[in-house]
């Protein structure tokens, strides 16, 4: 488990390294796509940890710290892909983003800063931290899509 953790975490590593440079998608779609990747492996990421949090499934100490190592990485990831003129087609991606992007970018800074700290619980191996550790995250998730993410695809 310890090294399939150190070969992900050098593949995403390398992925956030490319993001960097995704800055220059060729089309607006594949910013749409890059981003909504991101937050779509995020949540897959999210559930087992909320199971366990809720106590839906039993409390697996090496595969939370690896689900919440995988949230804290990513949590660097769609920004990236919020590029000028892609709050059209097929995104739910709210005008907002763009027009109060001060406040954007602060729901961003404070979710990367719940994600560490998630992963910082997990790695604790205390139950009670990881189940405070992932309130505070998925309460940081909701926040930005309570302001920034449109309900219903249009
Ligand atoms: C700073 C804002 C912000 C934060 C924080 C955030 N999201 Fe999102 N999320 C968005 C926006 C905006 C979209 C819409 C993206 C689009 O459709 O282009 C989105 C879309 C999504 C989607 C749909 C992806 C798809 O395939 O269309 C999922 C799932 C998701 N978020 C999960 C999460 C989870 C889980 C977290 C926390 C662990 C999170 N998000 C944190 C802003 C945020």
């Amino acid at each position: 488990m310890k090294r399939l953790f150190h070969l992900s975490a050098a593949a995403v590593l390398l992925l956030s390294g490319a993001a960097a440079s995704a800055q220059h998608f060729a089309k607006p779609e594949e910013a749409i796509a890059y981003r909504q990747s991101a937050f779509s492996l995020m949540q897959a990421h999210m559930t087992p940890l909320g199971a366990m949090a809720t106590g839906k499934a039993s409390y697996d100490p090496a595969a939370a710290r690896l689900h919440a190592d995988v949230v804290a990485y990513l949590a660097h990831l769609p920004w990236a892909g919020f590029v000028p003129g892609t709050d059209k087609g097929d995104t739910r991606a709210r005008p907002e983003i763009w027009t109060d992007s001060a406040r954007f970018q602060q729901e961003a800074v404070d979710f990367r800063q719940a994600a560490a700290g998630l992963s910082k619980a997990a790695s604790s191996g205390q139950l009670d931290a990881l189940k405070q550790a992932f309130s505070t995250t998925s309460q940081s998730c909701k926040s930005c899509h309570d302001a920034f993410r449109h309900k219903q695809s249009r």
